[in-house]
This record gives structure tokens, C-alpha cells and sequence, in this order.
């Protein structure tokens, strides 16, 4: 392909990442912007594919295959509450790639730099592979600790934060020898010391996400995300790759802007929480004692009938059971009979960000009356009931009781304040903090135990017949 038709292609592939982003930011364009996403990244590859400077079709075909289909039966065998762990993999895997992309061009150095252009393509290697490296184990570690194969509890190490600048320092005056190494052509040693930043910034991220805890894993996992569009810009730079060095920015950027958001959400610096709980809480969490109540289904249904405002709040449970489309039937049976009904939706609530609209809208709730946690929790007092689905740590009233809690500071949905409180759960057992919830104790809150979805069916049903 002549070069200026690659521009042109590489610049309508950049034109229509944009247009994904934008789009993915409603849920009403999210379809459009997706497919905005496909076919960019189409119209990339086969660009590259067929660029001036690419002959190795061979090989092409023999990594591009395999990994389709291994991405093609992962992505369509995950289930939706594991799409967290899915995402800090592939992460992993751009990390890697940068790490391995900065290696290959150390091996295979470009003759016709010099000068000043010759140092900055070194420096670029060195920035790839170390972002790459950290955003590699940080991603293995955030995967594993998803997945639950690693606890949720931080690694508070002593001295860490002292260790993580020693860290830093270290690899500052490894990358100036590194740059050295390369000038003056010594290519076994600047291997060495390109081997060592790797190993370095691997413990570094390691480290990093080790000393996060649970409560603060989602901001940790759209870090990684930032973390891997920088890392791919950087191999973009060491490829002189334009559209990998635009795809990069743009996953980097909206990566950070996303994270800050969410530490927003979360009343979190964004530096606490990349340097692993740093300012967390101190002291030790008040002991939370008392009796619940129980309730049954018909009991909640003659609450239901009573009430003529009723606010639904989905957590990570309605995901597990599947409970939104019976959620959603319910809705339109309440809405026919005069209630208002409306959702309440925390920006942390389930296990990545969305999750609970993405459920809402393909049970086809309205969006009009999915709310935000700020543009609904001053109306909880107004409410006659409120039905938490599956969800614990976003209504957890520690968050505001108690400064020495694990989440203290975290803005949580003040369901406690309605008339009445159910709670659909299959226990008394913690959420993802790990953390024991007062809101269950309290005078105005029922518990109704089992499996979401069999409860909002069984509830349905009797709602239906009386
Ligand atoms: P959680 O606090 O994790 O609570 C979910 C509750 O659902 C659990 O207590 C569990 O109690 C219940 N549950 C599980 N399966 C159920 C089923 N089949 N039927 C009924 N209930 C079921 O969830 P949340 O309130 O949505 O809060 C989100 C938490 O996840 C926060 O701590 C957040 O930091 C963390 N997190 C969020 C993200 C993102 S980006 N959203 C990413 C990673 C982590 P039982 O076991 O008693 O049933």
C-alpha cells in the first residue's frame, strides 16, 4: 500500500476511535461508538497489514489466528461479572507486548538515527519497557486479586512508600547508564541493564497493586487501563507507529479522566490510592452488633402494594443472579399501577464501571429513570421503600458514621433514610470491603435471604396474582 494511502487510512481509523469514545459516553450511543471502535481498528490492522514496510505475512497469519480465536471463545464465554478480571488480562498482555516491542528494537537498533534523535528513540525504549513491565504485573496482580486468587486485603509493607521512591531512583540512574550503554554501542551491557529495569519496575508493580485493597480495586483497574495506553504510545514511538501512538493516548488519557472520576465517586485522592492506601483510614472500625430482621416474600409484597414511591438499588448480587430482566417486568407492572418506580445507581456499584446500566439497559429499563447517585440520594427521605438488590458496600452507612472504616469518606447511596428498607441477599455476609454493614441492623431494615433472581420472581409472581 503506498505510504499516503496508509496516512489516509491511519487518519479515518484515529477519526473513528474518537468518534467511539465519544460515543461510549451514553448509554444511548454506546451500540454506535462500539461499532465506530470495530471498525477502526479494521480498517488498522488491515493498513498495517498492508503497509510499505511489512512483508512477513507469514508470521502475521500465524499470530493473528490463533489469538482471534483464543479472544473470540474468552470474550464470548465470560460472564458479565467477570469482565473486571478479562480486562486487567488484556491489559497485562499490551504491557507485555510493550515490554517485548522495547527489546526487539533495542536488538535491532535503527542505523539511521543520530545525534540528539538517537538518544531520544533510547530514552523512548527505556519509558516503553519499564511502563510496560509495571502495567504487566500490575494487571497479573489486579487479575489475580479479581479473580479471588489472591485476598482483597492490602500488603501493607513497612517503609513502603520509602521503598517505592528508592524504587524510582534506582531506575531513574539505571535508565541514564542504559542511555549510556547504547551510545557508545556496549550492546551486551545495555541488555543487562534493560533486563534489570525490567525486573525493577516488575516489583514495582507488584508492589503497587498489593498494597491496594478491595474497596479501591476499581480505580486501580481503569489506572491499568491509562497505564497500557501509554505503554502502547510508547511502542508506537519505538515503531514509529502514528496511530499506535494516537490509540495510545487516547486509551491513556480517558483511562486517567476515568479514574479520576471515579476516585471522585469515591471521595479518594487519586494519589492515595496509586500509592496503595496511603492517608487510609487509621484505627480500628467500630464493632457492628444488633439484631436483623427477617422478612418474607408475601410480607414484601404487601409493602410493595403500599408504597407509592419505591427506589431499586442493583449491586454486584443482581448481576450474579441475573435478577434485571424479572426487575425489569416488575417495573413496568408498578409503573401501570400508578407507583414511581426509579433506580439508584452508585458509580462504583457491581465490578466495573457501568456494570449496572449496561444490565438495566439490556433488560430494557428507560434511562429516564436510572439516576445517579447524586441526582437521587437527597430524595431517599421521600421514599416509601427502598429494594437493595445484591448490594452492600454502596449503602453502607460506616462510609459516613465511621472515620476509622475502610471506606470512610466514600459517598454512599443513603438508602437508610426511606420509610422502609429491604435488603435481598443471601446472607449476612460482607461485600467486596470485607466489611461488616450497620444499614442491616437498623430499625427500618428487613432482610429478605436467597438468590436475587428467585426472590424478584417469586415477588413478581405474588404481586401478579393478588
Ligand atoms: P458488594 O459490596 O460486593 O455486595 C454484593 C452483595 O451481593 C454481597 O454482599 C452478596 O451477599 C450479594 N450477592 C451475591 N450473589 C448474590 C445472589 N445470587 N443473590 C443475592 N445477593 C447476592 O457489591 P456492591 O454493593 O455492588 O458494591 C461494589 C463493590 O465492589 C465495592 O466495594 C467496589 O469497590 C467493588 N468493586 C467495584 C468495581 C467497579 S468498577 N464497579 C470493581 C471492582 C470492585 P451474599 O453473599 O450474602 O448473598
Amino acid at each position: 500500500m503506498p505510504n499516503t494511502l496508509s496516512t489516509v487510512a491511519y487518519t479515518v481509523a484515529a477519526a473513528l476511535f474518537i468518534l467511539s469514545l465519544s460515543g461510549l459516553g451514553n448509554p444511548e450511543t454506546a451500540r454506535r461508538g462500539n461499532f465506530f471502535g470495530i471498525a477502526g481498528m479494521l480498517i488498522a490492522l488491515v493498513a498495517t497489514a498492508a503497509g510499505q514496510q511489512f512483508s512477513g505475512y507469514g508470521m502475521l497469519a500465524l499470530a493473528l489466528i490463533p489469538a482471534a480465536l483464543i479472544g473470540w471463545v474468552l470474550a464470548s464465554r465470560v460472564q458479565m461479572t467477570e469482565m473486571p478480571q478479562l480486562v486487567a488480562l488484556l491489559h497485562s498482555f499490551v504491557g507485555a507486548a510493550a515490554v517485548l516491542v522495547g527489546f526487539a528494537t533495542l536488538l535491532k537498533p535503527n542505523h539511521t538515527m543520530i545525534g540528539a534523535e538517537a538518544a531520544i528513540h533510547t530514552i523512548e525504549i527505556y519509558i516503553g519497557v519499564c511502563i510496560g513491565s509495571v502495567t504487566f504485573t500490575g494487571s497479573v496482580i489486579a487479575f489475580a486479586k479479581l479473580h479471588g486468587i489472591i485476598g482483597g486485603k492490602p500488603l501493607i509493607l513497612p517503609a513502603r512508600h520509602l521503598a517505592n521512591i528508592i524504587v524510582l531512583l534506582v531506575t531513574l540512574w539505571i535508565g541514564s547508564q542504559f542511555v549510556h550503554a547504547v551510545e557508545t554501542e556496549q550492546i551486551a551491557r545495555s541488555l543487562w541493564l534493560l533486563g534489570a529495569a525490567t525486573a525493577i519496575t516488575a516489583l514495582l508493580g507488584i508492589h503497587m497493586v498489593m498494597a491496594i485493597g478491595g474497596a479501591d480495586m476499581p480505580v486501580v483497574v481503569s489506572m491499568l487501563n491509562s497505564y497500557s495506553g501509554w505503554a502502547a504510545a510508547a511502542a508506537g514511538f519505538m515503531l514509529s507507529n502514528d496511530l499506535l501512538i494516537i490509540t495510545g493516548a487516547l486509551v491513556g488519557s480517558s483511562g486517567a479522566i476515568l479514574s479520576y472520576i471515579m476516585c471522585k465517586g469515591m471521595n479518594r485522592s487519586f494519589l492515595s490510592v496509586i500509592l496503595g492506601g496511603f492517608g487510609a483510614a487509621e484505627g480500628t472500625a467500630v464493632e457492628v452488633e444488633g439484631e436483623h430482621r427477617e422478612i418474607q416474600v408475601d410480607q414484601t409484597v404487601s409493602l410493595i402494594r403500599n408504597a407509592k414511591r419505591i427506589v431499586i438499588v442493583p449491586g454486584y448480587g443482581m448481576a450474579v443472579a441475573q435478577a434485571q430482566h424479572t426487575l425489569s417486568e416488575l417495573t413496568k407492572d408498578l409503573q401501570s399501577n400508578g407507583v414511581m418506580v426509579q433506580f439508584a445507581i452508585h458509580p462504583i456499584a457491581g465490578r466495573l464501571p457501568g456494570h449496572m446500566n449496561v444490565l438495566l439497559a439490556e433488560a430494557n429499563v428507560s434511562y429516564d429513570i436510572v439516576l445517579e447517585m447524586d441526582e437521587i440520594n437527597h430524595e431517599f427521605p421521600e421514599t416509601d421503600l427502598v429494594l437493595v438488590i445484591g448490594a452492600n458496600d454502596i449503602v453502607n452507612p460506616s462510609a459516613i458514621d465511621d472515620p476509622a472504616s475502610t471506606i470512610a469518606g466514600m459517598p454512599v447511596l443513603e438508602v437508610w433514610k426511606a420509610k422502609d428498607v429491604i435488603v435481598m441477599k443471601r446472607s449476612m455476609a460482607s461485600g467486596y470491603a470485607g466489611i461488616a454493614n450497620p444499614l442491616f441492623f437498623k430499625p427500618n431494615t428487613q432482610m429478605l435471604f436467597g438468590d436475587a433472581k428467585k426472590n424478584v420472581d417469586a415477588i413478581l409472581t405474588a404481586y401478579r396474582s393478588g
